[in-house]
């Protein structure tokens, strides 16, 4: 798994851009400075970043040594403090009520079984009253093959995120399709599911 991921990451440009996912972004006005956040797989760092840009205290985590490195770089331009954390979020101590905000974007590498798991492992590591922001693919992305991975059992549908985190407090869930532009990885006409749901 992190071998598909480090030789994707070894190249000079960063895969996903350096610019914030726009859903996050759009999600600025919940954030106050000084929460604690939790980047979920945030690769080369362009969202854990911009976090912590905001004027929030991040940590950034993911299993591929690369990304890691690309991270720190793009923190270090930015004149700002990103903790990072090397770990396989599979194996990983997630502990429990730790965060305000837990941030989960393009995080489709597993399927049913281990996603269940890690989505009980976010809402557990959220203190009460955080927020989940997550951005992934529905299975209609396989028409579109723009990005995302290729097998359907990664992909999920806002039905899905309401099954799956039953007891939160929906914010927002809206499933979309359009245009987006994340670097040579994520650009085009895309099947887009998110969410910001609180926990109670
Ligand atoms: C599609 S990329 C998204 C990266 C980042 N969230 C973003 O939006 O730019 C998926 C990320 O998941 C990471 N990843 C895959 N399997 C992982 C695992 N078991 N534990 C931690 N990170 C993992 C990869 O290294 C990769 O950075």
């Amino acid at each position: 798994m992190s071998e598909f991921w480090n030789q994707r990451y070894a190249v000079d440009e960063y895969v996903f851009g350096t610019e914030p996912n726009a859903f996050l972004a759009s999600q600025a006005s919940r954030f106050s400075p000084g929460q604690r956040v939790l980047a979920v797989a945030d690769g080369e760092g362009r969202n854990g970043v911009w976090l912590a840009r905001q004027g929030l205290d991040v940590l950034a985590v993911d299993v591929s040594p690369p990304a890691i490195a690309k991270a720190e770089k793009l923190a270090a331009q930015h004149g700002v403090t990103l903790q990072t954390e090397l770990a396989d979020l599979l194996g990983w101590e997630w502990g429990e009520n730790r965060f305000d905000v837990v941030v989960a974007i393009f995080i489709q590498f597993v399927g049913p079984a281990e996603r269940t798991l890690i989505h009980q492992s976010m809402r557990r590591t959220l203190k009460p009253g955080g927020l989940l922001i997550l951005q992934g693919y529905t299975p209609k992305q396989l028409e579109y093959r723009t990005g995302g991975p290729s097998q359907v059992e990664n992909l999920y549908t806002a039905a899905d995120l309401r099954r799956e985190f039953a007891g939160m407090e929906f914010l927002h869930l809206v499933e979309s399709e359009r245009e987006i532009s994340e670097g040579a990885g994520h650009s085009g006409m895309s099947a887009l599911v998110e969410m910001v749901a609180r926990k109670i």
